[in-house]
């Protein structure tokens, strides 16, 4: 048992569950995202990567944990989400997987793991499925409309992205924000239609203007999922970490932080420190005691042997 989990041979009070309870406590399935759409209910997703972090996303009720390659940097500290490879995500893929019971669960799949072919697509969306992820992300428009179809034919539900993708936008141009011009926009909605011929369940608009963002929203049967593309998508999906305010460097304007968690721990580590090196953690009620007279015994046993300091 870690530290600081709690269990319950040694007294410890356990934590008091918190858990949303939807109608009938059902896994969801890239079939109720898309009827979500239908019902006009917003889709509320986050990405994590981590077993208690994902527990708690699943019991606040999200409908969908995505295992987003954006743990490159918030995870392991790399620079982008190029660094990032399918065994390290396969190892977040677990974690994740054995934490949520509702939510739909969607890997990413990294740069690198469908560019270099159709098999390899399939091949890696398969690890995914296997690792426990009901479905699998691809970041791109018409070049991976034939990888899209490759992995629906191999049983695999698919999510799009587009508008910022961050495995390549950078290697091309400085550009966050897609869909200002006409041209931009009307490319970003030929590629959402693409993807939803192609079979794709829902598409991740990310960084796209408000207004291509609702015309591609309004034109489209499946869901799309916005970051950074403003309210009128059909759900939104935010980084953890951004939304906890784990960071303190560069704050994005899309970002929303319902907590200061980086101050939090901060906090909590510099009095953990203090009180360490004050002397005053551990406390009586944080130590363990053996009975007196085992102890006694072992005195006595050591002062027999003549070495040992009282
Ligand atoms: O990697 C990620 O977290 C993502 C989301 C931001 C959509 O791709």
């Amino acid at each position: 048992m870690p530290s600081g989990v709690p269990d319950n041979s040694n007294g410890d009070r356990p934590i008091q569950d918190k858990i949303f309870s939807d109608v009938n406590g059902q896994k969801l399935t890239v079939n109720h995202i898309r009827e979500m759409k239908k019902n006009k209910e917003k889709v509320a997703m986050v990405t994590a990567y981590d077993y208690f972090n994902a527990l708690i996303c699943d019991r606040a009720g999200v409908d969908g944990v995505l295992i987003g390659d954006s743990a490159a940097m918030v995870m392991l500290g790399y620079r982008n989400t190029a660094a990032i490879g399918m065994q390290e995500m396969l190892v977040f893929c677990g974690a994740v997987t054995r934490a949520v019971k509702r939510a739909l669960i969607i890997g990413d799949l990294p740069f690198g793991s469908y560019q270099c072919s159709t098999s390899d697509a399939v091949y890696n969306s398969v690890l995914f499925i296997k690792a426990g992820c009901n479905a699998v992300k691809i970041e791109g428009g018409t070049e991976v409309v034939p990888l899209i179809r490759s992995i629906i034919t191999a049983g695999i539900p698919v999510m799009g992205h587009i508008g910022f993708t961050p495995q390549t936008s950078s290697l091309w141009n400085n550009n966050r924000l897609y869909g200002k011009t006409e041209k931009s926009a009307l490319k970003l909605l030929e590629q959402a239609r693409e993807l939803e011929e192609a079979g794709a369940f829902s598409v991740v608009l990310e960084m796209v203007t408000d207004e291509v963002a609702t015309l591609i929203s309004e034109n489209l049967s499946i869901p799309t999922i916005g970051i950074g593309s403003g309210l009128n998508c059909d759900g939104q999906v935010l980084v953890l970490h951004d939304l906890l305010g784990l960071h303190q460097g560069t704050q994005f304007r899309f970002v929303k932080r319902y907590a200061h968690l980086y101050e939090t721990i901060f906090d909590a580590m510099s009095l953990y420190r203090k009180d360490v090196k004050e002397k005053k953690f551990p406390q009586e009620s944080n130590s363990f005691h053996m009975d007196k007279n085992e102890l006694g015994k072992v005195l006595r046993k050591l002062e027999q042997q003549g070495n040992f300091t009282k």
